[in-house]
């Protein structure tokens, strides 16, 4: 009659009870038992195998007894990121290189260049690290971007008047927090506007100035002309996907170099989730298995929107850390429960489709033996 309402325990009663009957055999190793009627602390309720892969994650051990104790404006200032310190890699092969070598063909010839694909084909990482580059060679490291969407004002890319400081000192430089467009035209560093068509016209129509004159009207303090070297990307999603604006004709007709990408071949592929991949060892066939059910999302006659390579690389990670966790389990088996658990939110059926009906499809096809 004692026993406890089963609500908690109903999903957790078989784990919990294997996991206290495994932390009493390991009381000899040095890991304390909870008094009887004690309440067990959080880490103690986690599983032996479960605390041995948290303890193993280099991603979580990164940050052990790092940033909690510190206060926030020390953590601000020791993480702030300027392009000099923050350094990354990329795979640059296949269309990478090309699209980079566009670019940089763009920004010699003072044109402005807009990158377009579906999400998550490498849009941003290119350009982020184009004005790495970029800043290696001219010592300038002003890179801004901002990621527009239905509610960008221009007054978030130019700056606005702090109200509390304009009351002390009225429309004065003082008082203005610059913007990330005019920081750039300042600085004459590279502006990246990443989803620009997704900016209502009346902030598309606020860059048409920048674009073509270098110049921007600043409220109250004047029109400022951008400094030598000053460079504005564009990326966006093909326009047929929701959410998204027409690009203004005028806006349109002054980005000069149209850059397509669109997902890459398998080889560079295979080496972005690698990449993307760094702790977690998996092999070569479930690696390619993985391509596979990626791939086949991109063909598939029910899929409007397919997986990008944030689904593989969520995937080889998954796969990785459960073969760590469980040593002889089948990277089939693996992916067999995996793949739905990625699928779900990396992919968009067509209209009237269910979700699951096309995971089990996929899996079924590239795997077999049924999801
Ligand atoms: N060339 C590359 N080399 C290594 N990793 C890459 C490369 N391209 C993309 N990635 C990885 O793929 C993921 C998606 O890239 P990114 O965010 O640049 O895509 P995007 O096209 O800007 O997506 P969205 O349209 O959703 O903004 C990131 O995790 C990134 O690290
Ligand atoms: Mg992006």
């Amino acid at each position: 009659m004692a026993k406890k309402p089963p609500v908690k325990k109903s999903r957790t009663s078989k784990k919990a009870t294997s996991s206290s009957s495994r932390s009493s055999k390991t009381r000899g190793s040095g890991k304390k038992l909870p008094k009887k009627g004690a309440k067990q602390s959080a880490k103690e309720k986690l599983s032996n195998d479960i605390l041995r892969l948290l303890k193993k994650s280099p991603y979580l051990q990164a940050g052990v007894n790092g940033s909690s104790s510190k206060s926030l404006e020390e953590l601000f200032k020791q993480n702030l990121i300027t392009l000099k310190e923050e350094k990354i890699e990329i795979v640059l092969s296949g269309q990478y290189k090309k699209a980079f070598n566009l670019i940089a063909e763009a920004d010699a010839g003072n044109l402005y260049p807009v990158l377009v694909g579906p999400p998550g084909i490498g849009k941003t990482t290119l350009c982020r690290y184009y004005a790495q580059a970029r800043a290696e060679l001219t010592g300038n490291n002003s890179f801004e971007w901002i990621t527009f969407d239905e509610s960008t004002k221009p007054a978030h890319l130019i700056g606005s008047f702090n109200p509390a400081v304009t009351i002390q000192k009225g429309f004065s430089f003082e008082a203005f927090n610059p913007g990330p467009l005019l920081k750039a035209m300042l600085y004459g560093g590279v502006f990246l506007a990443n989803e620009i068509n997704r900016a209502t016209e009346y902030t598309q129509n606020s860059l048409l100035e920048p674009l073509e004159e270098k110049t921007v009207a600043v409220p109250h303090l004047g029109r400022i002309k951008a400094s030598p070297g000053f460079f504005f990307i564009g990326s966006m999603n093909p326009s047929e996907l929701a959410g998204t604006h027409r690009l203004g004709e005028a806006l349109k007709d002054r980005f000069n170099v149209w850059i397509e990408l669109d997902y890459p071949d398998k080889k560079t592929e295979l080496e972005i989730i690698e990449h993307n991949n760094p702790y977690f060892q998996i092999d070569e066939s479930a690696l390619e298995m993985i391509y596979l059910i990626i791939h086949s999302t991109r063909t598939h006659h029910q899929v409007q929107v397919p997986a990008s390579l944030r689904a593989g690389i969520a995937m080889a990670r998954l796969t990785g850390i459960i073969k760590m966790k469980e040593k002889k389990a089948d990277p089939h088996s693996i992916l067999r429960t995996i793949v739905p658990i990625v699928l779900q939110g990396a992919i968009q059926p067509k209209p009237g489709i269910k979700i699951e009906d096309v995971t089990k499809n996929i899996v079924s096809q590239v795997i077999g033996g049924g999801a």
